[in-house]
């Protein structure tokens, strides 16, 4: 029987890592990696990385010899970018164009997921072709290391995340969990009426990756929801879908809370690229029944 080929998977301790580990295994050997917090997935070859650490990248290509590499490993809160510059700069901007670079020299391919914050969320919808226009750190740096990598690697694959939820690891939350454990706790939990999202389960975003691989799609791809959806409407649902008290949701305003980093107010994507590849995104309450069927 021929060997299947090896798919390195980078942040695997991560909630879309861990969650992208198990799917993948239907095609590939999968091999991950993690840097704090040493995770356990069956089947799974899992290796400590610091992406930081001077020439880690290469010797990591070397040691491991992947077919393909999905580079998920980053800063992804965008207040803890607001508040550590320099680390946000090393990790979402650095170590994806290092993957970039270091693939792209053997000539395999690599999936790197950006995000929907490289837009500010005032002219939805945004396609492929509209020009980012972030509005903090966490999506200015995301930006900056798109267009670094569109000039000097062009052969990857830049997937633009949505707002992603479903089942989770110890060190990797899904706001889902604590969502529902404040609910049970009869606590009540205040949501934006005026940030509008395209959600979508992690399951569904690790289809959505291996399909841009599968693809070879070189450049960007949005991989966004089939449905717009305000944080509380949001809430709303998986109150709903878990047979939890509604009355404990509160609509708020963003103006009405002040965070370290500003947020983007309706980031409404085109995702008709992927659909045309294959891609499949289902509305939100099914990829909710989906999830608590599981949970
Ligand atoms: N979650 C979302 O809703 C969302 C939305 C849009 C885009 N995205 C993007 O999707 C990707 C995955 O996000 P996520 O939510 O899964 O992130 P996450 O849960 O915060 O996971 C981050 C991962 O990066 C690893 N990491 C951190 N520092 C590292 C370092 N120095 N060297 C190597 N690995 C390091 C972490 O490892 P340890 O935990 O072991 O330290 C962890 O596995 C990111 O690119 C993010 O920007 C996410």
């Amino acid at each position: 029987m021929t060997p299947r080929p090896r798919l390195l998977i980078t942040g695997a301790s991560g909630f879309l890592g861990w969650n992208l580990a198990q799917a993948a295994q239907a095609d590939w050997t999968v091999l991950g990696t993690y840097y704090r917090h040493p995770v356990k997935i069956p089947s799974v070859e899992l290796h400590r990385l610091d992406c930081t650490e001077p020439g880690a990248i290469a010797r990591c290509l070397n040691q491991f010899q992947p077919d393909a590499v999905i580079h998920t490993a980053a800063l992804s809160q965008p207040n803890a970018c607001a508040q550590n510059l320099a680390l946000s700069y090393q990790l979402n901007v650095n170590v994806p164009l290092d993957w970039a670079l270091g693939c792209a020299e053997r000539q395999i391919p690599l999936v790197w997921t950006s995000t929907e914050a490289v837009f500010d969320g005032l002219n939805p919808p945004y396609t492929e072709d509209s020009p980012p226009c972030p509005v903090n750190i966490y999506g200015e740096h995301k930006a900056q290391a798109e267009q670094l990598i569109l000039a000097q690697a062009p052969n990857t694959a830049i997937c633009r995340m949505p707002l992603m939820f479903g089942d989770a690891i110890p060190p990797a939350q899904s706001f889902v969990q604590p969502f529902l454990r404040s609910l049970r706790a009869g606590q009540s939990i205040q949501l934006f009426t005026d940030e509008y999202r395209m959600p979508i389960s992690a399951t569904t975003a690790a289809h959505g990756l291996l399909l841009a691989l599968r693809q070879g799609v070189k450049g960007l791809l949005h991989l966004s929801g089939s449905e717009r959806i305000s944080r509380y409407d949001f809430g709303c649902q998986m109150a709903q879908v878990w047979s939890l008290p509604e009355d404990l949701l509160q609509g708020c305003r963003q103006a009405d809370v002040p965070m370290a980093a500003q947020r983007p107010r309706d980031l409404q994507l085109s995702n008709a690229r992927a659909i045309a590849l294959g891609y499949q995104p289902q509305i939100v309450r099914e990829e909710l029944m989906a999830l608590r069927d599981r949970l």
